[in-house]
Formats: structure tokens, C-alpha cells, sequence
């Protein structure tokens, strides 16, 4: 089955079609700039914009960044604030006129990596971190999702973990790889504290091969740990997945 997914991030909303049984792309992406500021209707009207880049009748998978609840959100991070008690879903499925599911960019991420990537057939505590401007987290109990985790919002040092282990954070404190694993470091072993994963997936830009060599190495964990393999694919794939039992409008 094919269905639409779109990533909406802070600088930019990104969307195509997904096999959802192969966990590919079918057509080339549309990637267009985040409107600032990104205010709901703001938002609604770039993603109509890819919806009708496609010609797109059938059902549409959303990531957004922040905790979804039953479509509505609760917290909203590299967005505007008015999305916090928005009712994302209604949102799109007006903009739209497409059967809508919305979920956390980083259980999007995770749920392509479950389902086709890094931890494809993997039992047991599974968790998928996503190291960008924030830190995102999607938490899998024998493949099933436990959704809105947010472990980026873990204290760390009085302050969110992400402010401290992003990877956004190694680029404003200007961190050489070997300082800011080190930071990586001290917020992996409050997670493996906190939920004893077997296997952590690492994901976001840091999981490029290229840039993974420079730190993967420096990483101690319990947890079998390794870089996700769908790179900045993995939200549109997650979402069109997730949203692939819902029916054609
Ligand atoms: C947000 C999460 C999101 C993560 C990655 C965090 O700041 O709170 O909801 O998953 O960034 O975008």
C-alpha cells in the first residue's frame, strides 16, 4: 500500500509517497521551508502545498516535532507554541481533505527503523535516539511503540539533557567529536539506568556513516548500540507506516 508520510521539522517539511510494505520512497522527495513563524495555519498551508505537489488523494502520515496525544498536541519544540493544544489531526485533515495520523517525529523515526532499519526483527527494550537540534526518543517493548517518551527532556546537569547532548549542542559550544561524545556519553548511561535497553538505535544527522566514525567508538553502552540506516528518510517512512491501516478517503 502506498501512503503519503510528511516530516515536519523546524527548518523544513519534507513528504513522499512510501511503499509501506517495502518501506521505500516511490517518488522523489518535496522538501519546503518551514514558514516562520510556524504557527498552525502557517504549517497547514506548506503541507497542502506537498499534498497537491503529489496529486494525493489517500491517507497521509504527519511527524511532528513534539508529544502527541490522540492527535492533539501537548508540547511543541523548533515550532511555534500556539501548536501546544492544537488538534494536529483536525488541522490536516482540513488542509488536507486525507484520512490523518500524526506522531512524534522521533517514534516516526523509530517505527521506520523497527519495521525495515536497525532494528528490523529486534525483540525486547529497543531504543532509538534522534541527535539533532534536540534530542528525540522512541521506546519499542518486543516491537511494540511506547509512545511520547521524550527522553530528551531528561534532566541532566539542571538543565534538559538536549540542551546539553543534542547535536546542536556541539555545534553553539563549538566541541571537538571527543567532547561532545563524552557529553553523549554521560546522558546514555542515565538512560541505560533509567530502562536497561537491548539494543540502541542512533539516529538523526549524526547517524552518516561518515560522522559516525568519528565518535560511535568513544561510546560505551550495555546496549548492543548502532547507527539507524534509513538517515533523514526515516520520518516520512514511519509516518506513512504508521499510518497505513487507515482507509483511502
Ligand atoms: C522534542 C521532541 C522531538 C525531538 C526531536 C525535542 O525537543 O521535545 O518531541 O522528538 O526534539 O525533534
Amino acid at each position: 500500500m502506498i501512503v503519503l508520510g510528511i516530516d515536519i521539522g523546524g527548518s523544513g517539511i519534507k513528504g513522499a509517497p512510501v511503499d509501506t510494505a517495502a518501506g521505500l520512497l516511490t517518488a522523489k522527495r518535496i522538501r519546503l521551508p518551514t514558514p516562520p513563524p510556524a504557527r498552525p495555519a502557517d504549517v497547514a498551508e506548506v503541507v497542502k502545498k506537498i499534498v497537491d505537489g503529489f496529486n494525493w488523494k489517500g491517507p497521509v502520515g504527519f511527524t511532528m516535532p513534539g508529544r502527541v496525544k490522540h492527535g492533539v498536541m501537548h508540547t511543541a519544540a523548533n515550532i511555534d507554541n500556539g501548536w501546544v493544544g492544537a488538534d494536529a489531526q483536525q488541522i490536516f485533515v482540513q488542509a488536507t481533505g486525507c484520512p490523518v495520523m500524526v506522531l512524534n517525529d522521533a517514534d516516526a523515526a523509530g517505527v521506520a527503523e523497527m519495521a525495515f532499519g536497525a532494528g528490523r526483527a529486534s525483540q525486547g527494550v529497543v531504543l532509538m535516539l534522534t541527535f539533532g537540534t534536540g534530542i528525540g526518543s522512541g521506546l519499542f517493548c518486543n516491537g511494540i511503540l511506547v509512545p511520547n517518551t521524550e527522553l530528551g527532556h531528561l534532566r541532566l546537569h539542571g538543565d534538559k539533557a538536549e540542551a546539553y547532548a543534542a547535536a546542536s549542542a556541539k555545534k553553539r559550544d563549538n566541541l571537538t567529536w571527543r567532547d561532545w561524545a563524552g557529553r553523549v556519553q554521560e546522558y546514555l548511561d542515565h538512560v541505560e539506568f533509567l530502562f536497561a535497553p537491548d539494543l540502541i538505535i542512533l539516529g538523526g544527522g549524526v547517524s552518516r556513516p561518515k560522522k559516525v566514525k568519528k565518535y560511535l567508538h568513544l561510546l560505551k553502552t550495555t546496549a548492543r548500540m548502532v547507527p539507524a540506516q534509513l538517515e533523514n528518510e526515516a520520518g516520512i517512512i514511519g509516518a506513512a507506516y504508521a499510518a497505513r491501516s487507515l482507509q483511502a478517503a
